[in-house]
């Protein structure tokens, strides 16, 4: 039996647009929040930052950076500061809101960048953001 596996650039398109970020961010992120809270959550990363434990975290078509917002948020204050995120989205536009949205929340310890989840040279990289 063959499987075809189609690369999952639904909306490839729209995600490219120019200045789409910053739609995304005022309109499409209020609609992701319950998702986005789930994810963190689930995942299980805030508690391993609390149990003191080193945290790297790969945060995959981050976006304008919502989750990582999230994870940040909940573990900024926190005594163990052995965490990083690496944010990671193939639009420019999101990147760019991405990394609007790490100055004005003042990020520690995130790297955010331009890559293509199926290109898997583009994801060639460490969790280096330092504090
Ligand atoms: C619905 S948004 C989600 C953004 C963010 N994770 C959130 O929850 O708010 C989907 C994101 O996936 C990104 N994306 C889709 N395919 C991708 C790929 N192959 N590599 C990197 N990013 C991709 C898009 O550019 C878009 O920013």
């Amino acid at each position: 039996m063959t499987t075809t596996i189609k690369p999952a650039v639904a909306g490839a398109e729209l995600w490219a647009k120019k200045d789409y970020g910053k739609t995304y961010r005022s309109a499409g992120e209020g609609l992701m929040q319950k998702p986005i809270i789930q994810l963190v959550e689930q995942s299980g990363v805030v508690e391993a930052v609390q149990a003191g434990r080193r945290v790297d975290v790969w945060d995959n078509a981050c976006g304008t950076g919502s989750v990582t917002a999230k994870f940040v948020a909940a573990v900024r204050d926190l005594p163990n500061t052995n965490w990083s995120v690496i944010g990671t989205d193939f639009s420019e536009s999101m990147i760019e809101s991405a990394k609007e949205r790490a100055q004005e929340e003042s990020w520690l310890n995130v790297e955010i960048r331009v890559a293509d989840a199926q290109v898997s040279k583009e994801l060639n990289f460490e969790c280096t953001a330092q504090r």
